[in-house]
């Protein structure tokens, strides 16, 4: 397994550009399932998860060509026009269980879908018991065994009325997916507001859907026999710019980072400038974030958006060592997304969980350790943490990282940071 050798005690300096977002990207390529055209999607990243995807996809019979040799890198075009195998096998979803995204896709173009169960992973149980609710309310009849998730629609689904009981995004996201082939209209009530959920209605309308209120919490879709194909470039990832800038404000560095998209990171925004970092927008699609070596302790509470991401706490939790004060930082979201607390423990934090909050009492200095990642966000967390430490950190089993950022080495590295990747024998 490889690791990450990192240097602390250097600032970032420089400009890094976003990649595409992984959250968008993964329900975006579950959509080209959704008609038997081709769709071209720009700004793909390139990491593990989308490998796992296009993977999955490949298995469902459809064709996967990569364009970057003719339209730069993260360019592909998907065609589905034989689905052979409307399924999801076990060896695909236990490495990502974003696969119950090809759950509605399936089901409304071919009339049966098979998805092997995702189980739980480090942060949590992840039922999906919202998602087969929302097709078993657009007519699907779902029976569970041997592992496996099985949809079947032999007619066409018919719209409904769905209220999801808590918010859930691929949730939101499977089930307007469905939508779009159902008979009828369907009414998603307590729908997701994230902006990869409206980057996905964005591309559905290009495919021919009709879809009101992506974005707000009722969405609306009008059903339609058939979509077409389409083109799209997908929206610059929110959580690694958000990462970025909380490495320029943990380093007391001075950060550009482009292509992003502001106001999809407010939340952040508002906790790093009460922190004491200075966070000021360069342009449209770019922040200009400088850090302090004085920063204070400032409260935390995740929650769906437009509030604080939950896939930014354990990055923020890593800031939150090195400001002046007790800060309480709380999880709402998932059950179990403090891994990361114990690994920042052993480099010399200082931090209690009573529940759902972590109490981070700061500043302490961290000082180069051996830890292991555990997640994909709490990965990135450690990283934060090492370049703020004194010496070295070798950050274990960084597949973690690799499932959801871009060459996040080769990004630290263009901004002055001393991190190699220390290949496994
Ligand atoms: C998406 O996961 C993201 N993944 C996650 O990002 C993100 O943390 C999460 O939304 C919350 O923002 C993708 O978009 C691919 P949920 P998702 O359904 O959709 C419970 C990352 O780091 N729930 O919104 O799986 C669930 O257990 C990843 O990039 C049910 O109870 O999350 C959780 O407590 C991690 N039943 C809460 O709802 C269901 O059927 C929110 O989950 C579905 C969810």
């Amino acid at each position: 397994m490889d690791k990450f050798l990192i240097e602390g005690g250097i600032p970032l300096e420089g400009e890094m550009v976003t990649s595409g977002s992984k959250n968008a990207a993964l329900p975006l390529l579950a959509a080209c399932l959704l008609t038997g055209e081709p769709v071209v999607l720009h700004r793909i990243p390139q990491v593990r998860d989308i490998a796992t995807m296009k993977k999955l996809l490949a298995h469902t019979g459809a064709s996967i060509e990569e364009l970057g040799a003719e339209l730069g890198d993260g360019s592909v075009r998907i065609c589905a026009a034989n689905l052979l195998h409307p399924e999801a096998p076990y060896d695909v979803v236990k490495t990502m269980r974003a696969s119950s995204l090809v759950l509605g896709p399936l089901a409304a173009r071919s009339g049966t879908a098979r998805v092997s169960l995702p189980g739980g992973c480090a942060i949590g149980a992840r039922p999906i018991n919202l998602h087969v609710m929302g097709l078993e309310q657009l007519g699907a009849e779902i029976v569970q065994s041997h592992g496996y998730i099985e949809a079947r629609a032999p007619g066409r689904l018919r719209g409904a009325h769905i209220r999801f009981d808590r918010i859930t995004v691929t949730g939101t996201e499977d089930m307007i997916m469905a939508a779009t082939l159902a008979e009828g209209e369907t009414v998603l009530d307590n729908a997701a507001r994230e902006p990869e959920v409206a980057d996905l209605a964005e591309l559905l309308t290009k495919m021919g859907a009709r879809i009101d209120g992506a974005g707000t919490a009722t969405i609306r879709i009008q059903g339609v026999d058939q979509l077409h194909g389409a083109e799209h470039t997908i929206i610059a990832d929110r959580i690694e710019a958000g990462t970025f800038m909380i490495g320029a404000a943990i380093t007391a560095g001075d950060v550009l980072v482009k292509d992003c998209v502001p106001a999809h990171v407010a939340g952040l925004t508002a906790k790093l400038r009460q922190a004491g970092a200075t966070v000021v927008e360069a342009g449209p699609a770019a922040l200009r974030v400088r850090g302090s070596r004085r920063l204070r302790a400032v409260d935390v509470t995740t929650e769906e958006y437009p509030g604080f991401a939950t896939d930014l706490q354990a990055q923020y939790l890593a800031l939150m060592t090195q400001a002046e004060g007790i800060s309480f930082i709380t999880e709402t979201i998932f059950e179990n997304r403090f891994m990361h607390v114990s690994e920042l423990a052993h480099m010399g934090a200082s931090i209690r969980i009573e529940g759902s909050q972590a109490i981070v009492a700061g500043p302490r200095p961290l000082s180069g350790a051996a830890v292991i990642a555990s997640d994909l966000r709490a990965s990135a967390s450690l990283v934060l943490a090492a370049l703020v430490a004194s010496g070295e950190t070798l950050v274990d089993r960084v597949y973690h990282i690799d499932r959801g950022y871009e060459k996040i080495e080769e990004k630290l590295a263009a901004l002055g940071a001393r991190i190699r990747r220390v290949k496994s024998k």
